[in-house]
């Protein structure tokens, strides 16, 4: 038995939120290792449904621990206000229950406005954002100019760094055409905040030492998609954290052996929000139905996703960049009714042909699939709970999936619910 993380295969929105929480419910501690409030997992439990952002799925179930570890990028105000709509629903968040890494560093209102005014400059090559202020606060992490959980309990020193925050960014916004930002309003409205938030900080790399040794089950619960890494990913139309499972570890500060069984969640087509390349991406009727039929919106920013077929050489790499042992296939049932599929098996790029995604920007805007065409099935899998409800072309495109990318279903998903869902192979027992 050992530890589990999870990941998006694509680009984010797999599906992760009923997976994480069907896993969660068998772990003892459950880790956020990167992104922030730009994620987005929904939970449905019983008749309560739960939109997270930034919170661990572990939260809505009693007994377990949740963490928030240093590879995050943590709004203090929009963590409290997650806090508050829980706590509304009846979850009880203490700092006993939550703990969050005192190294990590903070997204502060400055960061939102940069992401917005950055976005506005980008024009015609925007990357499509979640506003969250994510990339800049991370820009300021890897500058050595960030302002960290810890930083709050030293009023002075806070000072400090804030004055020498604004004085970067400031310069920044004026040149952008942006309104500045004052150094005491921030700092104000730091110490404001500090009682409700430092209550949560702690050392979490030795927590979460302490738990494995102590043989706690841990799931470390990756936000986003491989093809969002800002290493591995569509660079630059990317988020600003490395969602591999590599980050699992450096993200929480265990070691890289600590992360165990990695589970690649996978839907069963393709979506994308935001800009950037998109292969195998539909402007069709099919589009419009896979969009329609998956529920396709945005959880964080209820943006339309673009849609199209399941592209098996990008689910590969990942696959192999990721590490991944197993996957999770979600949402099969959106493809029920289609007279046929098509699935990506290389790429076409100027004649030449390529069984990878090359990481020129040039390269993945203009690669053309390769199609092999698969035939559809009528009936539906909506709810299929074994491979023996799975009408046979289903069951053949599954493997054909697992045949092309390199790696076994482990579990299948056949639905929102939580039951609706072929377990082949339970990944803490891997
Ligand atoms: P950022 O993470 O807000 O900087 O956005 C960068 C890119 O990542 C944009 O294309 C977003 O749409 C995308 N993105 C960020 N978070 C998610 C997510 O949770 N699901 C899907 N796409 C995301």
């Amino acid at each position: 038995m050992g530890n589990v993380a999870v990941i998006g295969s694509q680009w984010g929105d797999e599906g992760k939120g009923k997976i994480v929480d069907w896993l969660s419910s068998r772990a003892d501690v459950v880790v956020r290792f990167q992104g922030g409030h730009n994620a987005g997992h929904t939970l449905v439990i019983g008749d309560v449904e739960y939109k997270l952002h930034l919170l661990p799925s572990g939260i809505v179930r009693e007994g377990k621990l949740s963490v928030i570890g240093n590879g995050v990028v943590v709004d203090p105000w929009a963590l409290l206000k997650e806090i508050g709509t829980v706590t509304e629903k009846g979850v009880k968040v203490t700092p006993e229950s939550l703990k969050v890494a005192e190294n990590v560093n903070l997204i502060l209102p400055v960061h939102q406005k940069l992401d917005a005014a950055l976005e506005a400059a980008r024009g015609n090559s925007k990357i499509g954002t979640t506003g969250r202020g994510i990339g800049p606060a991370y820009e300021d992490k890897v500058a050595r100019r960030g302002i960290r959980l810890c930083d709050l309990a030293h009023p002075d020193l806070l000072k400090e760094k804030v004055t020498n925050l604004l004085l970067h960014h400031n310069a920044l916004l004026k040149g952008l055409g942006a309104e500045e930002v004052s150094v005491d309003d921030l700092y104000n409205e730091l110490i404001a905040i500090t009682p409700k938030i430092l209550p949560f900080a702690a050392p979490v790399w030795k927590i979460l030492d302490e738990a494995h040794h102590d043989g706690k089950k841990i799931l470390f619960e990756g936000a986003q998609g491989l093809m969002l890494d800002v290493d591995h990913g569509t660079y630059p139309f990317v988020t600003s954290s490395n969602t591999v499972s590599g980050n699992a570890a450096a993200g929480s500060g265990v070691g890289p052996k600590t992360v165990g069984y990695v589970l690649g969640i996978t839907k069963a087509y393709t979506t994308r929000v935001g800009t950037g390349p998109f292969p195998t991406e539909l402007f069709d009727d099919i589009g419009e139905t896979l969009g329609r039929r998956g529920h396709e919106f945005g959880t964080t920013t209820g943006r339309k996703r673009r849609c199209g077929w399941f592209d098996a050489v990008m689910v590969r790499q990942a696959v192999k960049v990721g590490g991944i042992d197993g996957l999770a296939l979600t949402k099969l049932d959106v493809l029920d009714g289609l007279d046929e599929i098509k699935v990506c098996v290389g790429y076409d790029w100027n004649g030449q042909k390529l069984n990878y995604y090359p990481a020129s920007q040039v390269a993945q805007a203009e690669v053309t699939p390769i199609y092999e065409t698969m035939q559809g099935w009528s009936e539906s899998t909506r709810g299929a709970r074994s491979w023996a409800d799975l009408p046979p072309a289903a069951i053949k495109y599954v493997k054909r999936l697992e045949e092309l990318v390199g790696s076994p279903v482990t579990l299948l998903s056949t639905s929102p619910e939580r039951d609706d869902t072929i377990l082949v192979q339970d990944p803490f027992f891997s």
